[in-house]
Formats: C-alpha cells, structure tokens, sequence
C-alpha cells in the first residue's frame, strides 16, 4: 500500500499505561501509531495486555495516563456509544455481547442506535442476515446457535453497523475450515472498503499467512512492530512469548541442518514448493 510521506496516522497512542483496580498494570508505555486501511495482527502469551489493549479504544477502559487520538481527536472526553460508530469490537466471547430474544432482533438493535428509518434498519437487518448465512435461524435465540454460529452472529451485529476500525479478539479461535474461510473473504471485503482491522489471535500459521503486520506484547509492552514474516521468523522474539516458529520456518531450519546451506530464504508455501521442485529437478538430471 502507498502511503503520503506526511499521512496522519488513523490511531496514535501515545505513552499508554493502564492499571486495573485491583492494581494489575496491564499496559505499559504504549506508543502505537495504526495508519487507515491496515490490517494489522496482535500477538502475545496469555495475559500479556491484548484485550486491555483494544478495550481502550473504544472507551470501555480509560488509560490511565497517556493519550489516544482517533481521526487525531483525543477520545479521552468521547463517550463510548460516540466512539462505538467509529470502533467496532468483536470480542472472544461473543455471550458478553450477545443478549436479544432472537438472531434477527440482535442485529435489529445493534442498528437502532444509528439514526436510522425503521424501513432503512429492517433492510439492513435483512441484508446483514443473508451476508452472514444467518437467514434461516432469524427467529431462533441466540443462546441456541453453536459456537461458531454465535462468533458469526457477534460478528453480523457489529459489522452491520458499518464501523471504520473493526477490532476482532481471536476470530479464528475455534472455527472450523469453512467458517474461518468465510472469516477470511469478510476480511478481504472490508479492506476493499478501506477499513482498519486490528486481529488479535494465537493462530500463528492464519497470521503468518494473512497479516501484513504484527505487534508482538509481553507484559503490558509492545517487544515488536513490523511485517509478520520478519516477526515470526525472529526465534528470539518467538521465544519471548511462548509462540512457536510458523511451520515454514521449522522445515527451513530442519532443511539447513541436513547442510542445505545454499537455499535462500523460504518464507512461503510457493517458496518451499518452488524450492523442492527445483531440488527434485536438479537430482534426476544428475542420474
Ligand atoms: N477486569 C480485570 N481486572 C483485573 N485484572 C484484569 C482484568 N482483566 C484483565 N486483567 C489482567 O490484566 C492483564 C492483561 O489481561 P488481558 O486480558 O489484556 O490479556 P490478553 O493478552 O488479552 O490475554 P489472553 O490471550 O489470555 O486473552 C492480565 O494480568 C489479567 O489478569
Ligand atoms: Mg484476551
């Protein structure tokens, strides 16, 4: 992506910290700048600060020092229900923000609060349950769809509201092959739409594949900001958090210590076929 040498960063936080009541200090000197139309990864061991993170952005819990600015406005006077239309969370457990009579109501009532004609919500309603293959349980309880259909439906009632940043707290956490497919073609049309999506997940091998950029945390700190492959080929820095090397990155490192010195870097599927195939090409023409 082309960005303008003097583009103003879409979030900036600047030295964040924030302490829980209970006195757990679970951000740190947060200095994070987030440019429109990114998608980004957060990666991190359990408990390192990424849901507190992202919950400072939409008001739910106020830094206590530092500051964020959205759109360069400080949101610190921003109310939550101002900064919902612009931040849009889904979150790990979609039953702590699930709580209507029916699928069809649930996305009803996310819309209600939008200044919308009643007309222009049932159309949307309407819309967002067919997009979401969520059509034939409209009448059902959300309490009575399966894991993933909750996570699918959590998901609806937020994105229908059309918010510029979307912020997903493990979205593949899970999912099987088909819903984390259908996670992937929602993703890819909202970055045509010049969204910014912020993902937090443990799926090494989904981020590796699909993120352009990763922030590593341990314990209320960012450790690293950059292109996900440089990050999670970095085994200093996947120590740090208890994550494992992408499985592209092991067989790398097992084939350079069968002494397959000369191979350059291999940071793909397409590299490692390539790779083989010339190596299986190189062979038989020797015999
Ligand atoms: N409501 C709370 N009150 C007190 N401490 C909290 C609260 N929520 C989280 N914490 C603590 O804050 C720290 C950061 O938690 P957070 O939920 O942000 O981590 P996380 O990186 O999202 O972890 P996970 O991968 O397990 O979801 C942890 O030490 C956690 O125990
Ligand atoms: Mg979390």
């Amino acid at each position: 992506m082309i960005r303008m040498a003097r583009e103003i960063p879409l979030i900036m936080m600047k030295e964040i910290g924030y302490t829980y009541p209970n006195g757990t200090r679970a951000l740190k000197n947060i200095n994070l700048n987030i440019f429109t139309g990114e998608l980004i990864g957060i990666m991190g061991r359990n408990g390192a600060g990424k849901t507190s993170l992202i919950r400072t952005l939409n008001g739910l819990i106020r830094p206590t020092s530092g500051n964020i600015y959205i759109k360069n406005e400080n949101i610190n006077s921003k109310s939550i229900a101002t900064l919902s239309k612009i931040v849009g969370i889904i979150f790990q457990n979609p039953f702590h923000q699930l709580f209507a009579n029916s699928v069809e109501e649930e996305i009803n009532f996310s819309l209600r609060s939008l200044n919308l004609s009643k007309e222009e919500i049932q159309k949307r309603t309407d819309q967002t349950l067919l997009e979401f293959d969520l059509e034939k349980y409209r009448k059902r309880s959300p309490l009575n769809l399966s894991g993933g259909e909750s996570k699918k439906l959590a998901a609806a009632s937020i994105i229908c509201r059309d918010p510029q940043i979307l912020i997903f707290d493990e979205p593949t956490l899970g999912q099987d092959a088909k819903e984390i497919e259908f996670f992937i073609n929602l993703i890819n049309n909202e970055r045509k739409k010049r969204k910014t999506i912020i993902l937090i997940t443990h799926n090494i091998e989904f981020a590796y594949e699909y993120i352009p950029r990763t922030i590593l945390m341990t314990e209320g700190q960012i450790i690293a900001d950059g292109s996900t492959k440089e990050v999670l080929n970095n085994e200093f820095l996947i120590g740090q958090t208890s994550l494992i090397l992408p499985q592209i990155c092991q067989f790398y490192l097992a084939l350079q210590e069968l002494g397959l010195q000369e191979i350059n870097k291999i940071s793909s599927k397409n590299d490692m076929t390539d790779y083989l195939r010339n190596l299986i090409k190189n062979k038989s023409s020797k015999i």
